[in-house]
C-alpha cells in the first residue's frame, strides 16, 4: 500500500512528495479517449464498474499516488432534482433553470444514499482494487449554487447571473447554499462510509468574490461542511481558484491541505500557511504543453524549495488541459518520483 499521500496529508511525510493531478482521469488518457468514445458522460458517471475503471486508469498508465473518483462535483444537484446533461464541446447543462426566489424554496433535499448510490458502488469497487489512497470529493456550495442559477457553464465565465441573485436577494441565495450545504454533507459522509480515504473540496468559482463576500457566501458554508467532517478520520483537502488570494481566510477554516494556484511561489505559501497544513500545488497546467526539458527544470525548481518539507503534495494549480500530450503528462510524473529529495 502506497500512503504517501495519507503521510503528507498529516505533515508526516519523510519520503519524496506524493504527486497527482486534479482531472488525471480525462481526455489526455489516450485509454479514457477509448472509452468515451463508446459511452456519454452522464453514462460513465452512473455506471459503477466503468467509473472504477476509470478511476483506476491514471494510477495504472501514470504512476500516480492516489486515486480521484471518477465522477463530477454536479452529480449532487440530482439530490435536489435537478437534471444534469454534459454537452459535447459546450459542458454542462442543468435543468431546471432557477429563476426566481421561489424557485430555491421549492427545492426539496432527496434521499442522497438512493440518488446517488452509483457513486458510492464506484468507490467500493475502485477501493477493492487499489493500492493507492481514494480520494473522494464535492463542490464548495458557492460554485454548485452558481451552476444551478446559470444554468451550466457562465457565459463569458463573469457569473453575471450569479452575482446579480446575491446582491439581488441575499436571503434566498443563503438559502440555496444552505440546502446544497445539507446534501453536501450527507453526501461526504456517505463518500465516507463507501471507502473514500481523503476528500477535496472544488470551490472553482470562488474567485470571483470578493474577500468579504467570499467569507460570507463561500467560507461560511465551507465551515460547516468541514466541521462536520471532523468526527470522520479522513483528511480534507480545500481547493478554490484564488487560493493564493484568499489564503488567511483558507488558513482560518483549518483544513488538512490547500491546494494551491500558481499565481505564489510554493515556497512562499509554505511559509505563510501554519506548519499542520500541508500545502499542495502548484504548477501552470499549461507548462505540461511545454517541452520535456523545460517541464523537468520547472519540477526540480519546485522540488529544491520544497526540500524536507513534510506535508507537501505536487499537483498543479488546477486542472490537467484536456489537449495536453499524455507523454508530457507521464514525464512530469516521472519527473517527480525521480528527483532527489
Ligand atoms: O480526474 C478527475 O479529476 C476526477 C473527475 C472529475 C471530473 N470533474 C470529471 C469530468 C472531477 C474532480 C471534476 C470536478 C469538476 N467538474 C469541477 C471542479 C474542478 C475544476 O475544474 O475547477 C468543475 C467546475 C466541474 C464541472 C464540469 N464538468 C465542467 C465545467 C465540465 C466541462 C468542461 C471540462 O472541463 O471538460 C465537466 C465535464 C467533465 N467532468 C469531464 C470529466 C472527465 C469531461 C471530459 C470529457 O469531455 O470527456
Amino acid at each position: 500500500m502506497n500512503h504517501l499521500l495519507l503521510d503528507a496529508l498529516r505533515c508526516n511525510n519523510r519520503s519524496r512528495p506524493p504527486i497527482w493531478l486534479m482531472r488525471q482521469a480525462g481526455r489526455c488518457l489516450p485509454s479514457y479517449r477509448d472509452v468515451r468514445a463508446h459511452h456519454s458522460l452522464e453514462e460513465l458517471f452512473h455506471h459503477p464498474q466503468l467509473a472504477a475503471e476509470l478511476t483506476l486508469m491514471p494510477v495504472q498508465h501514470l504512476g500516480v499516488d492516489a486515486a480521484i473518483l471518477f465522477s463530477d462535483i454536479l452529480m449532487v444537484a440530482e439530490c435536489l432534482g435537478f437534471e444534469v446533461r454534459f454537452i459535447e464541446g459546450k459542458g454542462p447543462s442543468i435543468h431546471p433553470v432557477l429563476n426566481t426566489p421561489k424557485d430555491i424554496e421549492l427545492l426539496l433535499i432527496r434521499e442522497v444514499r438512493s440518488s446517488l448510490s452509483c457513486v458510492f458502488e464506484t468507490i467500493q469497487r475502485a477501493r477493492q482494487k487499489l493500492q493507492v489512497p481514494l480520494i473522494g470529493f464535492c463542490g464548495g456550495p458557492f460554485t454548485i449554487a452558481s451552476y444551478l442559477i446559470e444554468g451550466g457553464t457562465s457565459p463569458g465565465k463573469e457569473l453575471a447571473k450569479t452575482k446579480t441573485w446575491l446582491f439581488s436577494h441575499p436571503e434566498s441565495f443563503h438559502l440555496l447554499l444552505k440546502k446544497i450545504t445539507e446534501v453536501t454533507i450527507t453526501y461526504l459522509q456517505l463518500q465516507i462510509e463507501a471507502g473514500a480515504q481523503v476528500l477535496q473540496i472544488f470551490d472553482s468559482w470562488a474567485h470571483v468574490l470578493s474577500i468579504p463576500l467570499f467569507i460570507n457566501f463561500s467560507v461560511r458554508y465551507l465551515k460547516q461542511i468541514l466541521e462536520a467532517l471532523k468526527a470522520f478520520p479522513v483528511p480534507v483537502i480545500l481547493f478554490c481558484r484564488g487560493s493564493s488570494f484568499f489564503v488567511h481566510e483558507l488558513i482560518r477554516l483549518h483544513p488538512s491541505a490547500i491546494s494551491f494556484d500558481w499565481l505564489q511561489e510554493m515556497g512562499v505559501l509554505r511559509r505563510t500557511v501554519p506548519a499542520h497544513i500541508a500545502v499542495q500545488g502548484n504548477l501552470d497546467p499549461h507548462l505540461l504543453k511545454a517541452p520535456l526539458h523545460v517541464i523537468r527544470t520547472e519540477v526540480s525548481q519546485l522540488m529544491q524549495s520544497m526540500k524536507n518539507e513534510p506535508g507537501f503534495i505536487v499537483n498543479l494549480g488546477h486542472g490537467v488541459l484536456p489537449d495536453t500530450p499524455f507523454h508530457h503528462v507521464k514525464h512530469f510524473v516521472h519527473s517527480v518520483r525521480e528527483s532527489q529529495f
